[in-house]
């Protein structure tokens, strides 16, 4: 086993003002460095009140928040249209630093959807044409089955369009915390938060 790296420890006065900012410089460092770094777990709310969570892909972050997709008949995104709010999680094990992200999700409008959608490989545009995502299938060959099908329906089609019922959602954060691991589990952790849309507030949070 390697050696533990040890980490600079995070001072208030070296975050951003603005969270998505220090976001950015999080990311940027996370992909370089770290494989599958755009790796997350998204939290929502079951139809018995009860949490649920699964990963997905975060494929865009700024002002508005993060941005996920998905197919919109999966059970995330029933959960999500009742219950329009989520958690987010990124770790980032070389690096030692967690980053969680709570708030309201909406979907994103179809055309932000089309321009994600039409830089997906051929493959992958036809796989989300084919999967049921999260309903029953009778075996393996009930999927390969669909995917035949989805090829063969757009067989000299030369971009294979956006599914209506696929697309993307954002998660609008109200609350963005930091974590970097130190030594003897004394980490820094500062919490981004806000009212209405009013100044970020920065809170350093214990261990
Ligand atoms: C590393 C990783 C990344 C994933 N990314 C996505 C994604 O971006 N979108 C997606 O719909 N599912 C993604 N999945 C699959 C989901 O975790 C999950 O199995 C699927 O979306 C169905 O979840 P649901 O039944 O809760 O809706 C990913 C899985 C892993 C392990």
């Amino acid at each position: 086993m390697t050696a533990r790296r040890d980490f600079p420890p995070l001072h208030e006065a070296d975050l951003e003002a603005d969270p998505f900012a220090q976001f950015a410089a999080w990311y940027a460092l996370a992909a370089a460095e770290v494989p599958m770094a755009d790796a997350m777990t998204l939290a929502t709310v079951g139809a018995d009140g009860g949490p649920d969570a699964r990963m997905v892909l975060l494929k865009g972050h700024g002002p508005d928040g993060f941005r996920f997709f998905t197919n919109y008949g999966s059970v995330k995104a029933g959960q999500i249209d009742a219950y329009p709010r989520g958690a987010l999680i990124l770790y980032w094990r070389e690096l030692e630093r967690q980053v969680r992200a709570r708030g309201p999700i909406e979907r994103l409008p179809a055309a932000d959807s089309d321009a994600y959608f039409a830089t997906r490989a051929r493959e992958s545009r036809i796989g989300a044409w084919a999967s049921p995502q999260s309903r029953p299938l009778a075996d393996r060959a009930d999927l390969d089955r669909r995917v035949a099908e989805v090829r063969e329906r757009f067989e000299g089609v030369g971009e294979v369009p956006r599914p209506e019922f696929w697309g993307g959602f954002v998660l609008r954060p109200e609350t963005i915390e930091f974590w970097q691991g130190q030594q003897a589990r004394l980490h820094d952790r500062f919490r981004y938060s806000r009212e209405d849309g009013s100044a970020w507030r920065i809170q350093r949070l214990g261990p």
